[in-house]
């Protein structure tokens, strides 16, 4: 490492095709330490690729990787040994040793191995043989074997696939436990809302692109205000709406006013044209729909 500080991770103009089929088209971008950091997209999109490439565990056609100002690549994996833990896709399990024989893998520190499988809640079968595991254990171990070094640098590919509601909202505790003592964390998920809880930043890709890379809060200030308004006379209030210049359509039984505007006088125009108002109702997008049509906008 050079200086202090250097990006956690930097990724600049990463390409990869399987045969004639390019997955990674240009692939660009960077976060800090201590960031919990949401990759996003459809399925297909190159999540996956993106981190495989990222642990040098796939062969790239153009680009660099950093992690901590160090050079990754298919041939170079010091820092990745070093520093990170990972689970992708599918953990890699041994079906005659058990969950703690896993553990016992990666670490010598039966302190840290009783540690994480606590935080995940695994001593009920921690002692059995894997291959009794369903599928939501074997996530779990796959995820305990990834964070039991207390590596500086946490990837995890779609890591809520397979676990329950509880084991859901504890690893979302861990992760954020582990984030405030300064782990950073790069997440894959298809779903936004499963992450939004977590995250500071998100990486939309599509199509082997990023899209965006916005902090939370940004993205949040993309979500689109309406106002939903109901009364009586649904017609003539639209009349009235439109001849003020109002951005307004009917849905049903309702009016949606499409921009954030100023309520006081919008209602006294309708009180004025006498027409009873039954509803008024402010409306923010969620992620998922901001998400979704972001990406639709991109197709169009
Ligand atoms: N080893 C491979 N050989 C051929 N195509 C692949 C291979 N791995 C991934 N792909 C293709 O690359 C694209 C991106 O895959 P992936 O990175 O797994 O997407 P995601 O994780 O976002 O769902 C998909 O179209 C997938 O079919
Ligand atoms: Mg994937």
């Amino acid at each position: 490492m050079q200086n202090g500080q250097a990006k956690m991770i930097q990724v600049t103009g990463l390409r990869k095709k399987f045969g004639h089929h390019v997955v990674l088209r240009d692939v660009n971008f960077a976060f800090s330490t201590g960031e919990v950091v949401g990759l996003v997209g459809p399925n297909g999109a190159g999540k996956t690729t993106i981190m495989k490439a990222l642990l040098g565990l796939l062969a790239t056609d153009a680009g660099n990787v950093r992690i901590l100002g160090q050079p990754v690549s298919a041939n170079i994996h010091t820092v990745v040994t070093q520093q990170v833990g990972a689970l992708i896709e599918r953990p890699a399990i041994y079906p005659f040793l058990t969950g703690w024989q896993h553990l016992q893998l990666m670490t010598t520190s039966r302190e840290q191995m009783t540690w994480v499988v606590q935080a995940l809640q695994m001593e009920a079968y921690i002692h059995r043989p894997a291959k009794r595991y369903s599928l939501g254990m074997k996530q779990k171990l796959g995820i305990a074997m990834a964070l039991v070094n207390r590596p500086r640098l946490v990837i995890l590919d779609e890591p809520m696939n397979g676990l329950d509601p509880q084991s859901v909202k504890r690893l979302r505790h861990l992760i954020g436990q582990l984030a405030g003592e300064g782990t950073t964390f790069l997440i894959s998920s298809h779903i936004l809302s499963e992450l939004e809880k977590i995250i500071d930043t998100v990486i939309l890709i599509d199509q082997g692109e990023v899209l965006l890379q916005r902090t939370m809060a940004q993205f949040r200030e993309s979500a689109r205000q309406s106002l939903v308004v109901r009364t009586t006379e649904n017609a003539r209030a639209l009349r009235v709406l439109l001849q003020d210049d109002y951005p307004v359509t009917q849905r049903g039984s309702d009016l949606i006013v499409t921009k954030p505007v100023v309520l006081t006088p919008l209602l006294q125009a309708l009180l004025n044209a006498h027409i009873q108002i039954l509803k008024v109702n402010q409306h923010r997008e969620d992620l998922e729909t901001v998400l979704l049509r972001l990406l639709a906008e991109r197709k169009a």
